[in-house]
């Protein structure tokens, strides 16, 4: 693949603004400067290469996790705090797609106070997947309560309660009281404030919410509020086969 379709394919601008930035050697390859924009580069995930001294490896789709921050809204058009979308390089968020829809998405929104695990991709058929209600794939929450959680309300979590959208009662996959004002929910739905309509549905109130897990993925302890990072082979797996 010829090196300026290799940077469009990966956000760096349209064809004639990645083969400016060959021509003016602002790019390495495998660490060799290059300034011929058609040399042509095996297109895998070995190829490495340096655009204005920041370092990438060649990602045919993109697949990232990020700690999301609280005070953030997972929308590309955010009506009160930034957006998710502003913590990702430009590359990210240009990266061309069929339909003409561009860069990375959100697979699922976190409300704008809650933190933890958020997945993001340019591969729609995944998204579809990982949202799909007959795909169940668990979530779990670290539930902060204003008041002290007790029995009946984590067997009410688990038998099911009824939230004012839908008659049919929504259950937790998994809960647990891990503290005196703390809970631990596994959801495999994904419906508006849900963990918020749950709690509140059995008399508590939701003060603090993170998402710890998706699948069986857990959000690594080094990767900071506000990082991001390329998710692994085997962390795709683990999203996969949660076991
Ligand atoms: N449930 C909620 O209420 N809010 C979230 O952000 C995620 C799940």
């Amino acid at each position: 693949m010829q090196l300026q379709d290799i940077l469009f394919s990966q956000g760096f601008g349209t064809r004639r603004v990645c083969a400016g930035l060959v021509q003016q050697g602002h790019v390495r390859v495998n660490g060799e400067p290059v300034d011929d924009a058609a040399a042509e580069f095996e297109a895998d995930g070995d190829l490495v290469f340096t655009v204005q001294g920041q370092d990438w490896s060649y990602h045919p789709k993109a697949y990232l996790m990020l700690n999301k921050p609280a005070g953030t809204e997972c929308s590309q058009k955010p009506s009160a705090y930034p957006s998710i979308y502003t913590l990702l390089p430009a590359p990210l968020r240009q990266r061309p797609q069929k339909g003409g829809t561009t860069g990375v998405q959100a697979i699922g929104r976190l409300d704008q106070d809650t933190t933890g695990m958020l997945l993001l991709t340019d591969d729609g058929p995944f998204i579809h997947r990982m949202n799909s209600p007959r795909h169940h794939v668990p979530k779990v929450y670290e539930v902060g309560t204003r008041h002290p959680v007790d029995a009946r309300q984590v067997e009410r979590l688990l038998a099911g309660v009824v939230l004012d959208d839908d008659p049919r009662p929504v259950r937790a996959a998994a809960c647990e009281a891990t503290g005196e004002c703390a809970l631990r929910l596994t959801l495999t739905e994904g419906k508006y404030h849900q963990v918020k309509r749950m709690v509140a549905a059995v008399g508590n109130r939701v003060e603090t919410l993170h998402r710890s897990r998706i699948g069986g993925l857990a959000l690594p302890p080094d990767l900071a509020p506000g990082q991001w990072r390329w998710l692994t082979q085997d962390e795709m797996a683990a999203l996969r086969d949660p076991s």
